[in-house]
């Protein structure tokens, strides 16, 4: 049954994104608003959560269906008890070639990133909206301050989780003028900062397309001040593009899944903390892995239905949405729920 399988597209499956909580510790503005996320916010109890033994069980078939690359996040995915231990049980399946994390930093002490490492972690992407304090409080909407973040990145760069990717969420109007503070702080550092356009995930955030400042933008507003050059992309369908700093302090990206789609090289699958399947980030509906598992499904069907539900995919929502700038289906899911 094994094999690798591509969809109508003839997009591979390389990518699986894994969900370990839909829990974070922050409320950004633009995630977890707290109107929406306040106390009275039901989130998924624990047992609906699938088990780290699950979850090794479906990374291994997905590896089987082609996947090498794993990305764990959340929600903020260091809220998850022992993640290292199942650090370890991913980074021990064959065919594995890159596992990283998705996180806020702000449980990254310096032995949770040891134990990252020592348990097979290679990198570490760090969400990171803004270097001045005031404005990143504000975004965090918890009044995290940015030393602390920076502490977990010198954390993870002390452990060995590096390359660092640092993401920063561009708002228009809301942190745009911290782009250079960010680019200027980080050069020279070894950390790669990636300015991301601003996206209509989920339905929350209520999102207008005037609030996205293009990629172009901020890649003439960077070079403006320190001249920059494009760097060749590392990976078909890398979703960040490249740019070096031409005085040598460095690397940026820029991810324009706003102004310039990448469906077409998507490779990227995506499960949910209580074991669903989404073949987009913009999907409304999620295939379900978890009941099957736990009634008893063996590996022969579950890679047959996993197999079923890549090939007969064709989504491309960022696509369609450029022509489209309002949202298609009003049913779509959270990135908190989902992850990056
Ligand atoms: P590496 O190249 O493996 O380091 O990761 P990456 O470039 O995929 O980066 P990461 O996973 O940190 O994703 C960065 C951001 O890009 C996410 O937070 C999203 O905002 C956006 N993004 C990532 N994957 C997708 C995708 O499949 N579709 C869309 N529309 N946006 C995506
Ligand atoms: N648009 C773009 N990126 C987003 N992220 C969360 N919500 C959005 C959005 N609406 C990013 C976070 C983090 C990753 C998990 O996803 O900043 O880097
Ligand atoms: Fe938490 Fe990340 Fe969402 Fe912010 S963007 S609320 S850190 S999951
Ligand atoms: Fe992939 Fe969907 Fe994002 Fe397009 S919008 S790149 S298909 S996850």
């Amino acid at each position: 049954m094994a094999g690798n399988v591509t969809d109508r597209l003839d997009r591979p499956l390389r990518d699986l994104r894994i969900s370990l909580t839909d829990r974070c510790n922050f409320r950004c503005t633009y995630c977890m608003p707290k109107a929406l996320f306040g106390v009275s916010h039901q989130f998924m109890p624990r047992r609906e959560l699938l088990s780290f033994e699950e979850i090794e069980r479906l990374a291994r078939l997905f590896v089987q269906l082609g996947v090498r690359k794993l990305r764990l996040t959340g929600g903020e995915p260091l809220i998850r008890r022992d993640i290292e231990d199942l650090v370890a049980m991913l980074s021990a399946i064959d065919g594995v070639e890159d596992i990283s994390l998705t996180t806020n930093a702000s449980l990254l002490t310096l032995d949770k990133a040891k134990a990252l490492r020592a348990a097979g972690l290679r990198r570490i992407t760090v969400s990171l909206d803004g270097i001045d304090d005031d404005t990143f409080r504000a975004m965090n909407d918890v009044g995290f301050p940015v030393a602390k973040v920076l502490q977990g990145i010198d954390n993870a760069a002390e452990a060995g989780l590096t390359p660092i990717k640092i993401n920063m969420v561009v708002q228009r109007g809301v942190n745009e003028h911290d782009i250079l503070p960010m680019a200027e702080h980080f050069r020279g550092s070894g950390h790669i900062v990636r300015f991301i356009e601003y996206m209509d995930v989920g339905n929350s955030n209520g999102w207008r397309l005037d609030e996205v400042m293009p990629s172009r933008e901020v890649a003439e507003l960077i070079g403006s001040r320190w001249p920059i050059e494009p760097v060749e992309p590392n990976y078909r369908g890398e979703v960040a593009d490249r740019w070096r700093y031409r005085d040598g302090a460095g690397e940026i990206g820029v991810i324009s899944s706003v102004s310039q789609p990448f469906c077409g090289d998507c490779s990227r699958a995506r499960l949910s903390a209580e074991g669903k399947l989404y073949t987009c980030l913009f999907a409304s509906r999620g295939h379900e892995l978890r009941d099957r598992m736990r009634a008893g499904a063996g590996d022969d069907e579950l890679l047959a239905y996993l197999r079923g539900i890549w090939s007969r995919r064709s989504d491309r929502y960022s696509e369609l949405r450029t022509h489209e700038t309002k949202p298609i289906d009003s049913r779509k899911i959270e990135m908190s729920y989902i992850g990056g």
